[in-house]
């Protein structure tokens, strides 16, 4: 039976787990350090893929106000909302139903993007990610900055598990369905080479693409959330 790569998100009890990493999990070190290294708090900032509200409450929480925090997933959307209101009744109108391969704003609205925690690598194919990217590419402003992880495949704490996968014929290499509480979740996971060119592709220029793990010590809570993903900062040239 063909399996469907949102239904993952649609289900309230991943949206519940999402939210409660809002709460229990907070902005990672790494996150914070990239964060504040490229993104000013008067900056307008748009956050695809918000899930439970994870990022957002951690910009509005560190003195980012202007937050505009999206999901394609209405029940995200709904819980990120109620994350927010939890600790301050203005903020849950941050929160905005968007796919990110289709995003609804003007061109040239937003000085920054960020697309936490892999959530790039969700979508279902390479075309899905270009469309997104390009979707992203748009509502920047020239000199706007997108911060986005990919689990790389290839060097890292995930390359030796990678290297052990057989990969059948047919498969597309760094595709694969993992086993979860609820239905499986659809992930792929990058080179570096390959998303440096996606990104050149959709008009970015890499500023630089370091490991979690080269950034910061972002501790057991979060090595037990995430483990180690790679971070990508890139501007709209
Ligand atoms: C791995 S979760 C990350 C959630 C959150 N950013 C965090 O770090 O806790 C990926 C998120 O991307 C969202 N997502 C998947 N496809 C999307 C799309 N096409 N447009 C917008 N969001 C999408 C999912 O609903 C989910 O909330």
């Amino acid at each position: 039976m063909e399996r469907d790569p949102q239904a993952h998100w649609l289900e309230t009890e991943t949206a519940l787990y999402y939210a409660r990493a809002a709460v229990r999990i907070g902005l990672w070190a790494s996150e914070k350090s990239l964060i504040t290294k490229y993104f000013h708090p008067t900056d307008r900032l748009l956050e695809l893929g918000c899930g439970g509200g994870r990022v957002a409450l951690g910009l509005l929480q560190a003195g980012y106000p202007q937050v505009v925090a999206t999901d394609f997933s209405p029940i995200m959307v709904s819980l990120a909302r109620a994350v927010l209101a939890d600790h301050h009744p203005a903020w849950e109108r941050c929160v905005e139903q968007q796919d990110a391969t289709a995003l609804t704003y003007p061109a040239a609205d937003f000085a920054g993007a960020i697309f936490a925690f892999n959530g790039l690598m969700c979508l279902p194919s390479r075309a899905h990610r270009l469309a997104a990217l390009r979707s992203i590419h748009r509502v920047l402003k020239p000199g706007g900055i997108l911060i986005f992880t990919a689990s790389d495949r290839e060097k890292g704490a995930n390359a030796a598990y990678r290297a052990k996968e057989a990969a059948s014929d047919d498969e597309i290499p760094g595709d694969r369905w993992h086993e979860s509480d609820t239905s499986p979740v659809f992930m792929h996971s990058s080179t570096e080479a390959e998303t440096r060119s996606e990104l050149s592709e959709t008009g970015f220029s890499t500023m630089e693409c370091p490991l979690s793990t080269e950034v910061a010590q972002d501790g057991p809570a979060v090595e037990a959330f995430a483990g180690e993903t790679r971070f990508y900062i890139a501007t709209k040239s």
